[in-house]
């Protein structure tokens, strides 16, 4: 017999009929009589109710049967008598595939902290939680590809390793095969990297985007998604050692385009999980909502569904980075000295500053332009004013920055010029300035923390709760 997906039998199209379906038990209570088994095969967040004779099968076999046992099972599928399901399978048959002992077996079915199941990461999977949100971090990047795609953008597969800084922010891994212990060195002392595995000092990427821009000023439209890595000490709920982004990157596009194309994007994305992972995030909200209970009424979060639908309805207010200083100057909380981070032209903004522009003042998401020239990288367009950089981050409740972006600097002169102030080693680069000596265009791109925009979606407060396996500073585990 031909096994179905719990997905599919819980339309109820195969009353009547014989099935098979093989998952793993979330629950098991029981009578005397007969035993109740809750079966999920990851297919959705909802259990088949499976309903077995104690007498048919014998009392044994149910001694097995606890959460987490991976079982087969075939039965008569039958209109469920009780509320909540449609159906419910009457077991004629019932294969144990693997036990899991109740007194060993770390996930019980009750509920635990997201911190122990953190550490237990390796078997999270199997909790509804967990298996709500990876369903739809598949659903999302799935999205993404077909975003693109029917946009006539192509997926540029850019290096993981690499010898370039597309930062310049000093925040590499470094790939090496030399001998920690006893590496060769030059006659000043130094690694002699020429004698390493590439001949030279490498690193893992911590952007694709240096590479997109070589892609982008030919084929027109391209966009990466990929793992990055930054070895930035930031031990928070929304920084990870290894995360993914979606870099675009467009030949021709200015600013503008480049924040229409953002926040297109996000909707887009947005309404494909109310359209597609409606069960999933009902689950979630739920759960939510439980976890706030708690909380004084004016700290709670909006609903979840509502906020993302709220987030789909609004244009995201776009503003300069100058005027976003002079609200949060002119701002009681900055007043009340309730900031721990400074305020002032010319500093970068701190999530702090970032989630009370959306969530205080616009109570909506906002896209920043125009930063300092010397906050942001070396490769962002030089405004007139020559103090500001045509740069974009978009900023969203909960999460303050989930985009960074930027117009490039297209003139060589201007980059180069801009690359020798900021210490980038500008020969090391000649590849990325052919960009600019040969048929140079204003060209534009983002890139989209994956995680970070799935902490948004799914409502999740860590984002170490968002991706199968985090790394961060002193964790590897898995
Ligand atoms: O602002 P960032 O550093 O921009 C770039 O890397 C550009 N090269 C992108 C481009 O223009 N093509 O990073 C982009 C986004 C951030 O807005 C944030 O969402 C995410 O990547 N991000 C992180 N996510 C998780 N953990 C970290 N340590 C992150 N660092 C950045
Ligand atoms: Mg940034």
């Amino acid at each position: 017999m031909k096994r179905l997906k719990i997905k599919e039998i819980l339309t109820g199209e195969q009353i009547g009929q014989q099935v098979l379906v093989k998952g793993w038990v979330r629950t098991k209570r029981g009578s005397k009589n007969v035993n109740f088994i809750a079966l999920n095969d990851g297919s959705t967040i909802n259990n088949l109710q499976v309903v077995a004779d104690v007498e048919k099968f014998g009392e044994e076999l149910f001694k097995d049967i606890n959460t987490s046992t991976a079982l087969g099972i075939t039965g008569t599928l039958v209109e469920s008598q009780g509320s909540g399901q449609k159906v419910e399978l009457n077991a004629t048959e019932i294969v144990i595939y693997g036990k899991a002992d109740p007194d060993k077996y770390p996930i019980q079915p009750k509920k635990h902290s997201l911190e122990f199941l953190r550490e237990n990461a390796h078997l999270r999977f199997r909790t509804a939680t967990f298996s709500a949100v990876f369903r739809i971090r598949h659903a999302m990047a799935f999205a993404i590809h077909n975003y693109f795609n029917q946009k006539g953008f192509y997926y540029l597969h850019t290096p993981i390793i690499t010898g370039s800084d597309a930062e310049g922010a000093g925040q590499m891994f470094r790939v090496t095969t030399l001998d920690a212990k006893n590496p060769p060195l030059t006659e000043e002392g130094d690694v002699d990297f020429t004698a390493d595995f590439f001949g030279k000092s490498t690193n893992l990427t911590v952007s694709g985007q240096l590479e997109g821009e070589l892609g982008a000023t030919a084929l027109g439209e391209i966009y990466t998604f990929g793992p990055t890595f930054r070895a930035e000490n930031s031990n928070t709920t929304r920084h990870l050692a290894e995360f993914w982004m979606i870099e675009p990157e467009m030949a021709f596009y200015e600013l503008k385009d480049n924040m229409d194309l953002a926040e297109d994007f996000l909707k887009y994305l947005i309404r494909y999980a109310l359209d597609n992972c409606m069960d999933d995030l009902q689950f979630l909200s739920k759960r939510l909502q439980e976890e706030e209970k708690n909380k004084p009424t004016e700290e709670r979060s909006m609903e979840l569904v509502e906020k993302l639908r709220f987030v789909l309805e609004n244009d995201f207010e776009r503003l300069l980075y100058t005027d976003a200083i002079n609200i949060l100057l002119e701002s009681k909380h900055y007043k009340k000295g309730k900031f721990q981070f400074p305020v002032a032209w010319g500093v970068d903004l701190q999530s702090e500053h970032e989630r009370y522009l959306v969530e205080k003042h616009f109570k909506k998401p906002v896209i920043l332009i125009n930063y300092p020239k010397d906050i942001k990288a070396f490769y962002m367009k030089l405004n007139d004013d020559g103090k500001t950089v045509a740069a974009m981050d978009v900023l969203f409740p909960g999460i303050g920055e989930i985009i960074g972006g930027s117009q490039r600097e297209d003139n060589y002169d201007k980059l180069v010029a801009r690359m020798e102030a900021m210490g980038v080693p500008v020969e090391e680069m000649s590849w990325y300035l052919d960009t600019r000596r040969f048929g140079s265009v204003p060209h534009s791109g983002f890139g989209l923390g994956f995680e970070r925009f799935i902490l948004f979606v799914t409502g999740m407060g860590n984002i170490r709760d968002v991706i199968a396996f985090p790394r961060t500073p002193k964790n590897a585990e898995f």
